[in-house]
């Protein structure tokens, strides 16, 4: 507890927080923009705040946080840009594995990983090697990631498998379904944040997010400190979720 110190009071039961948290890091360019500094310094702010948040989750006893760190849309930035994000994936990837391992997170990359660069692919082999044999928090860093690319990947892996027999098109369902997406075995994200004043999802985990609460701050991501997510856990645990149903289903125990 050496950053955070003790647990908020605003926090609510542990019952009452969302087990998968799900987040859409925006706000990077305009914070540095707002400093007179370039735009790739907002990026390295903003991946020192998942820093945090990512540790803070996992002190708080989240079970698993997705976020948003570079989009299959992302490619189209300045070359600059996106050059800078990549290193500061590297330079996450190179320092992770030490801290890790201290503090038994599963650190896992969803996206369409084949198209990384190959000495990134690497540095992800090495991390997952590590995770494999973790059993705290499970941190997807989704990068090169778009939720309808998920989707048709998922659908290609389910069309192999039907067509090696392991899988019956006849008996596909939702719940058949689902574990073939990146986050097969995961439960869905019960809170979806988004930083930085926009309201929209932007091709984050469509199919995952159907039930997800939605979250949004006009807090820059780079200022998103564990105070700003105590604010929104203690909202989500305000809100009474229906699933379509006519009464509140509660959390299962
Ligand atoms: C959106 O802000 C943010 C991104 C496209 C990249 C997010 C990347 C990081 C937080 C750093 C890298 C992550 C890791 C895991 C090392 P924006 O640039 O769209 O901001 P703007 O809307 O203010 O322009």
């Amino acid at each position: 507890m050496k950053l955070f110190g003790k647990r908020r009071d605003i926090l609510p039961d542990k019952e009452k927080f969302p087990r998968h948290i799900a987040i859409i890091m925006d706000g990077n360019g305009r914070w540095a923009s707002k400093r007179g500094m370039p735009r790739k310094l907002g990026h390295s702010a903003g991946a020192e705040r998942f820093r945090e948040i990512s540790e803070y989750c996992g002190e708080i006893g989240v079970e698993a946080l997705s976020v948003f760190a570079f989009s299959t849309e992302n490619w189209n930035r300045p070359a600059d840009e996106v050059e800078g994000i990549l290193n500061l994936l590297r330079k996450y990837l190179d320092e992770s594995c030490e801290k890790l391992a201290a503090k038994n997170a599963r650190l896992r990359f969803l996206g369409r990983l084949d198209a990384l660069p190959e000495d990134i692919r690497e540095k992800i082999a090495r991390i997952d090697a590590i995770s494999a044999k973790q059993t705290g928090i499970i941190v997807n860093v989704c990068i090169n990631y778009g939720g309808r690319a998920d989707i048709v990947d998922a659908v290609k892996r389910y069309a192999a498998d039907c067509a090696a027999g392991k899988a019956d098109p006849a008996a596909l369902d939702e719940a058949a379904f689902s574990p073939y997406l990146y986050t097969g075995d995961l439960p869905d994200p019960d809170l979806l944040i988004r930083t930085g004043g926009e309201m929209r999802i932007s091709n984050f985990l469509l199919w995952q997010s159907a039930y997800a609460e939605l979250y949004f701050t006009d807090t820059l991501w780079p200022e998103f400190k564990p105070a700003e997510l105590d604010k929104a856990i203690a909202w989500f645990a305000s809100r009474k979720r229906r699933f379509g149903r006519a009464e509140e289903v509660k959390p299962a125990k």
